[in-house]
């Protein structure tokens, strides 16, 4: 594979100072291939940033689809980027389900993060219930298409795509290296029909119950580029399993 492995751990609502400072201590040793990014909850971006190695990744777990304003409790793209962002995760299923963010929300999140230098995460996954109704190809497509179709094809220059199966999700059910390989190519090939150049050059991560045992597994398929870690991203020596398993 020519493209660069990623891996992003999303924090979620977990994770305080400490396991920061353990982060950044065990990712101090870290001088492996793989672009490695840590997505702690806002309050502790700023100090990611400045215990962090430079050549760690920060990005944020979500933002807000405006810059400034009476938006309580909100927070835009370019506080992220002052505070030391590179990147930002958009669309994933808990916001998806729990807050109904919608596609054209998620496309309006996604150029905010792009106009302010970030790089949008874009999730996408379908339920157990479309899977079982033999529809994830048409649900992962469709929710990445609708992006495309609102901020344009050139804009996934920029970005990242991350698949991640609802029903994978803390479950400690993973999906198959051959069931996501299947759902990675598909949504590679149908950007490719948007533009092909961008499809093959693309970083597609897989997310959902990935742990330092099944990493190497799944990264290893064709079109999958690294992942999106939840659960294993909270515990310093899976974390850097899985970054190694991705080189
Ligand atoms: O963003 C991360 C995913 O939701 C995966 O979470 O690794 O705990 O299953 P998990």
């Amino acid at each position: 594979k020519s493209r660069t492995p990623l891996v992003a751990g999303n924090w979620k609502m977990n994770g305080r100072q400490d396991l920061l400072a353990e982060m950044a201590q065990v990712l101090a040793g870290y001088d492996g291939a793989a672009e490695v990014v840590i997505c702690p909850p806002y309050p502790y971006l700023a100090a990611a940033r400045s215990v962090l190695p430079a050549t760690i990744g920060v990005g944020g777990q979500n933002l807000s689809d405006q810059d400034d304003g009476a938006f309580t409790g909100e927070v835009s793209a370019p506080m992220l980027a002052e505070v030391g962002c590179g990147y930002v995760i958009i669309g994933h299923s808990e916001r998806r389900a729990l807050y109904e963010e919608t596609d054209a929300l998620i496309a309006a999140k996604f150029s905010r993060a792009q106009a302010a230098g970030l790089v949008p995460i874009l999730c996408v996954g379908e339920t157990l219930e479309e899977r079982e109704a033999g529809d994830t190809e048409a649900v992962v497509c469709g929710q990445l298409q609708a992006v495309v179709d609102a901020v344009g094809i050139a804009a996934f220059d920029r970005a990242v795509v991350a698949y991640e199966p609802v029903w994978a999700i803390g479950t400690g059910r993973t999906a198959s290296p051959e069931q996501a390989q299947e759902v990675h190519a598909s949504l590679r090939k149908s950007l490719a029909q948007n533009d092909k150049d961008i499809a093959e050059s693309l970083c597609l991560l897989y997310g959902g119950s990935v742990k330092a045992d099944n990493a190497a597994l799944l990264f290893a398929q064709s079109d999958i580029d690294g992942g999106l870690i939840g659960g294993a991203s909270l515990t310093a020596d899976s974390f850097i399993a899985i970054c190694q398993a991705a080189e």
